[in-house]
């Protein structure tokens, strides 16, 4: 099979539950930040259902956990498709480095994402599941603006070449949640996003604030670059330095070109 581009878009239809697990809950209450990470990253998997409507091989899978069974989607690196502009093998950690600088922000767009080894088709990348919201819980309106400028923000500093609509999930307490990092970090500019139309509006001073405190906090960042140093390449991280020292100078969102800046959605 001919390697594709990030730009080529996998066919990924308004989210729903997986065939194998649909039904199984999240296991009610549970542990958020570094506890979660290592529940994802230790539990053991005791079943395995694959979704078939990914552009690489996605799993939903079972861990049980102290607090019951929980869900997590797994993306291991061997279902990865080949694409001619990323590393082979590289998608799953770029997925985990997405979520590192979200927590650096400490956003919560990203849901808890590590890197695991003994997965059932070897390492790759295990995420919190996001369940379904509720009616009452969509945002709407500024509060919902506010999230998605958020998010742009996030994919202009991770540069993410896919950010199409079925990657916003909203959570049941009405967040919007980021998915499907895999094609971020590339050290050349390849930002696609639905969320092209904000090109050149200021972005939000909470937003900017928030930038600048991690900016201005050296320990942080120097932390942000180690962990970044362990899933990306040296070149890659200078990139993202840059990106967000960009950001900040410029404090309005990029243009993208209409038609290239601009993801599929089938
Ligand atoms: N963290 C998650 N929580 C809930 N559903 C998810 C999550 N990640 C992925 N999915 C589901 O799996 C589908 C495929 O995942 P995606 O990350 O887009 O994979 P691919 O890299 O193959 O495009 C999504 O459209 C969504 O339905
Ligand atoms: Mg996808």
């Amino acid at each position: 099979m001919a390697a594709r581009g990030s730009g080529d878009r996998d066919q990924d239809p308004t989210p729903h539950p997986g065939p194998a697990l649909a039904g199984v809950g999240s296991g009610g209450p549970s542990p958020t930040g570094p506890e979660l990470d290592r529940i994802l990253a230790t539990c053991p998997i005791t079943e395995i259902g694959r979704i078939p409507w990914g552009s690489n091989a996605v799993f939903q899978v079972l861990l049980d956990t102290p607090q019951g069974p929980r869900l997590a989607i797994y993306k291991p690196a061997r279902g990865e498709r080949p694409l001619w502009d990323f590393p082979a093998g590289t998608l799953h950690r770029r997925e985990v480095a997405t979520a590192v600088v979200d927590q650096a922000l400490g956003w919560e767009l990203v849901p808890r994402t590590v890197v695991r080894s003994d997965a059932p088709f070897g390492p790759g990348s295990i995420q919190e599941f996001i369940e379904k919201p509720g009616p009452k819980a969509v945002p709407r309106g500024a509060a919902l603006q506010e999230q998605l400028a958020q998010m742009a923000v996030l994919d202009v500093l991770v540069n993410n070449a896919d950010r199409k609509r079925a990657h916003i999930l909203v959570d049941p307490q009405g967040r919007l949640r980021g998915i499907d990092h895999g094609v971020t970090f590339h050290a050349v500019p390849k930002l696609r996003t639905v969320l092209l139309e904000l090109g050149g509006h200021p972005v939000p001073g909470r937003w900017i604030r928030a930038l600048r405190r991690l900016h201005d906090d050296p320990p942080a960042r120097v932390a942000l670059a180690a962990a970044l140093a362990r899933l990306l390449s040296p070149g890659e991280v200078a990139a993202f330095e840059r990106r967000l020292e960009r950001l900040l100078r410029a404090r309005v969102f990029p243009h993208l070109d209409p038609w290239g800046g601009r993801p599929w959605e089938w």
